[in-house]
């Protein structure tokens, strides 16, 4: 089988080390040939010099020099800024992996969607804040979309070629996150060393806090909406705190097709990498259900968790509601973990700034008009921040 070629988009974060991991498991199926980071331009210069790239691109205009130096003699080509990462993006690749954090990674994932092109799409921002659009782009340029979040991952493998109109509804599952036993009095009081401790992953900070809010899942509904192109209705999400099963396609029949693997992001990484025939996995990552077993699932407390609540309101309304919530939720992940925001204040916020959203904003059209709504939001969250209920007293 033909070596493909891998640009990394995110190559520093978690997403970034298991797809490094698996292509250091395949070397003869796959080569790393592009990284992008973000702002730190020491871990970049290390991913390049281990993955043996050949251009690295750092969206930190500033870090350019650092990076540079960093990659001196060893033949690595190096930019840093948006045109650095906008020609990392437009270099030769057979896959893309959109694994930047946030809405931060919109501009680059539709700049990847080139013809003939797999995008294994972990960046689920993308599509909350345009998702009709950059799925209409890929069609358009003749890109494949695969999905590497591991829920979305597994439904898309059960649904194999069954069209739309055989499918009942789909579950996502959640693990419920750090606080899922937890009070509300003592999610209130939730520093955010607490949230960062996601019981199954190790991932980057602003996933870890919207699982412990359950803001995830419901990014991943909306994700989830585009991808399959299912009715709002018919998407769920279920906790299930072992994370053995990722996501439950109901059939019209009352048939339901479970996607399972273990916990670890590696196997969903492995799907998408290995598009053309599947890798061979460690045996570490083969399920075994006995050990696994008891699983459980119940259903999610919005009372709890606001913000899957407000997530799921924002999925219905459609438009650019998506958008707005996307936006309020990375500016108040943000001010929690920057100690300027109670817990309970992360879904207050989004719910501020979603009431006071202009009615009727269409969804966008494209990424500028995205950005735009996105920036917009932004500042309406910072300004409703500053006021009194939102001050960390
Ligand atoms: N972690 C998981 O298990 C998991 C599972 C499913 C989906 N996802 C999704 O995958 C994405 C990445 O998550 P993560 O946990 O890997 O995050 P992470 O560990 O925080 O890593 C984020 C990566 O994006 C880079 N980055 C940040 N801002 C950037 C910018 N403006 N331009 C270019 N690069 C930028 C970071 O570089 P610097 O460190 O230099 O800033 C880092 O390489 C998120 O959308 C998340 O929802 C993650």
């Amino acid at each position: 089988m033909a070596l493909r070629t891998v640009t990394l988009l995110g190559a520093t974060g978690s997403v970034g080390r298991s797809v490094r991991d698996v292509v250091a498991e395949n070397p003869d199926r796959l080569s790393i040939a592009t990284v992008v980071g973000g702002r730190d331009a020491q871990a970049l210069a290390k991913v390049a010099i281990d993955t043996g790239a050949k251009f690295a691109a750092l969206a930190d205009e500033s870090g350019g020099p650092a990076l540079a130096e960093a990659l001196a003699g060893t033949g690595i080509g190096s930019g840093a800024g948006r045109s650095a990462v906008m020609e990392a993006v437009a270099r030769p690749a057979d896959i893309v992996v959109s694994a930047i954090t946030g809405a931060a990674g919109l501009e680059a994932t539709c700049a990847a969607l080139l013809p003939g092109r797999t995008i294994a799409l972990a960046n689920k921002e993308s599509l909350v804040c345009a998702g009709e659009a950059v799925m209409a782009r890929a069609a358009e340029a003749g890109a494949r979309i695969l999905p590497l979040d591991s829920e979305h991952n597994a439904l898309f493998q059960v649904l194999g070629n069954e069209p739309l109109s055989a499918i009942r509804g789909m579950t996502l599952t959640a693990s419920g996150g750090p606080f899922r036993s937890w009070s509300a009095e003592r999610i209130a009081a939730a520093r955010p060393e607490d949230a960062l401790k996601h019981p199954n992953y190790a991932m980057g900070a602003k996933i870890s806090v919207d699982s412990a809010s359950l803001m995830n899942k419901g990014l991943e509904l909306i994700e989830a909406r585009f991808l399959f192109g299912l009715k709002p209705g018919a998407l769920d999400v279920l906790v299930h705190p072992q994370q053995i099963v990722h996501g439950l396609v109901t059939f019209r029949d009352g048939s339901v097709s479970a996607g399972m693997a273990v916990p670890d992001m590696r196997v969903a990484t492995a799907h998408c990498l290995g598009v053309d025939g599947r890798l061979d996995a460690p045996p570490t990552r083969f399920l075994d259900l006995v050990t696994a077993a008891p699983l459980s699932f119940e259903r999610p407390d919005i009372e709890r968790f606001p913000a899957l609540g407000l997530a799921i309101a924002a999925l219905g309304e459609g438009g650019a509601m998506p958008a707005i919530l996307n936006a309020a939720n990375e500016v108040a992940v943000a001010a929690f973990l920057a100690g300027r925001l109670r817990f309970p204040g992360i879904a207050a916020l989004v719910e501020a700034v979603c009431a006071a959203a202009p009615a009727g904003l269409g969804a966008p059209r494209n990424v500028e008009d995205a950005l735009a709504i996105d920036h917009d939001s932004r500042q309406r969250a910072a300004s409703l921040l500053s006021q009194a209920p939102f001050i960390v007293t």
